[in-house]
């Protein structure tokens, strides 16, 4: 059974603004666009300790690369970047951001359908795989593979649940998977989890998210106020960062609803 529909997903994203909350999800709440960049700059700080080893004279593919803020900073550090993105909104995007970078090629194409040329130390794959069904991830994530040069790393930064699968319908489509389904689904597609690490800046973004969509489901829109409101809940947030995240572990509280988790892959035979 189809647990995503494509065209919902495409629309979806051909009608994101193009800031660097658009892709983040994070549009909408009334949040200033420093809350995109300080969860980008937290993520690239994770990402830094994750790619160690990695051999940064190789080349990255970035896959559903968004606006390119990532490929941008792979191209920094790296030999040379191919980012692929679906959507012709942000693929334009895309293009006007990497013109000063000769060392990225910008790719407008599905993942589904893109084919690889070369190998690669490091595959990024930054929210990506809640947009696939299953059998396109395990297709995907086994063609990756391939393409992965020796020590070479495939980084996936995905939204997660504590339980269940859930799979949202209606206007968005997307679906969020448990770190142990993820597990399932890395194992049958030929690859080995090296490390899991909880996406701290996400958690604590998601936790503004989910209280804006509380306030908005309760107040009349004329009210809701949201470019003060999502600032206060930004900046309270970042006040109250670190000890925040660890209310929901104390009280045992399922919030916020999602999670995040970088997932460091690496083909089996590679650790074997
Ligand atoms: C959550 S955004 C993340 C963007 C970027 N990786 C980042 O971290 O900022 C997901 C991206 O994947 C792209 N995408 C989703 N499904 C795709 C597909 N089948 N082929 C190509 N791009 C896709 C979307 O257009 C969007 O840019």
């Amino acid at each position: 059974m189809s647990e995503i529909n494509p065209t919902l997903v495409s629309r979806y994203f051909e009608g994101v603004k193009t800031s660097i909350l658009g892709p983040y999800m994070m549009d909408g709440y009334g949040f200033p666009n420093s809350a995109g960049d300080y969860r980008f700059k937290a993520e690239t700080q994770i990402v830094e300790s994750l790619l160690n080893g990695v051999d940064r004279d190789g080349a990255v593919l970035d896959l559903g690369c968004g606006v390119g803020y990532w490929a941008e900073a792979f191209a920094q550090e790296f030999s040379s970047v191919v980012a692929v993105e679906g959507s012709a909104n942000l693929y334009d995007a895309l293009v006007t951001r990497c013109l000063p970078y000769p060392n990225i090629q910008s790719v407008h194409s599905n993942v589904l359908r893109f084919q690889p040329k070369g190998d690669f130390s490091l595959t990024f794959l930054g929210g990506l795989l809640m947009y696939l069904d299953e059998d396109d991830v395990v297709g995907l994530l086994g063609n990756l593979k391939k393409h992965l040069k020796p020590g070479g790393i495939i980084l996936c930064r995905e939204s997660t649940v504590r339980g269940d699968t859930l799979s949202l319908t209606g206007d968005y489509s997307v679906v969020y998977r448990s770190i142990e389904n993820y597990r399932r689904i890395f194992k049958n597609s030929g690859l080995a989890v090296r490390v899991i690490e909880q996406n701290e800046p996400y958690v604590l973004l998601q936790m503004g998210c989910e209280l804006m969509d509380k306030w908005k489901a309760l107040t009349p829109k004329p009210f809701q106020m949201l470019p003060l409101m999502g600032r206060l809940a930004y900046w309270g947030l970042r006040a109250m960062n670190p000890w925040i995240l660890n209310v929901p572990k104390t009280f045992e509280t399922p919030f916020p609803i999602l999670e995040n988790h970088f997932f460091v892959l690496e083909a089996i035979d590679q650790t074997e």
